[in-house]
């Protein structure tokens, strides 16, 4: 089992919708028991929160559904987990910030997997929910690619899929 946490500032838009993107990728792999996947946020502004609905909505019209409620991450959840996926400088900041600066081995940009290696903006901002979503598919995948790659005898991987 390979523990992954996905890791945003307020856990309502990128690294919810992370969550249930990559969840449905490893689905859709046969690979959805070899992960345990949460999502947290760096900020406890939105705790509690449901996923903000222009986020709901653009994982809807892509066929992913499900459903999370923001909540903080804490030092301890970075101890357990194997990666610690963030959307952009700003959380990677913030996270060792909070561990110390301990770690950093197992925590990355998510899209430093793909080939064109940048920051996910926030779409609480920027209001283009569509981007977010393509840069976010796109990091999951190439996480994906490389976890089978790296760690594919653990997980059983078979081929056909
Ligand atoms: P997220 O977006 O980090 O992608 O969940 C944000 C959501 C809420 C706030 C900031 C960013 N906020 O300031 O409340």
């Amino acid at each position: 089992m390979i523990s992954v946490i996905f890791v945003c500032l307020g856990n309502i838009c990128r690294s919810p919708m992370a969550e249930l993107i990559f969840r449905k990728l490893a689905e859709d792999r046969g690979l959805a028991l070899s992960f345990d996947i949460t999502s947290r946020g760096t900020s406890d502004e939105e705790e509690g929160n449901p996923v903000y609905y222009p986020a709901a909505r653009v994982l809807r019209d892509h066929g992913i559904f499900g459903t999370h409620r923001a909540t903080q991450l804490t030092k301890k959840e970075v101890v357990n987990a194997d990666y610690v996926l963030v959307m952009d400088s700003g959380n990677l900041y913030d996270v060792l910030n909070l561990t110390g600066g301990q770690f950093s081995d197992k925590i990355f940009k998510l899209c430093s997997f793909t080939s064109r290696p940048r920051d996910v903006a926030d779409p609480w901002y920027t209001r283009d929910f569509e981007k977010a979503y393509a840069d976010i598919y796109d990091g999951c995948e190439a996480f994906l690619n490389y976890i089978v790659h790296k760690h594919g005898d653990m997980l059983g991987y078979d081929s056909r899929h």
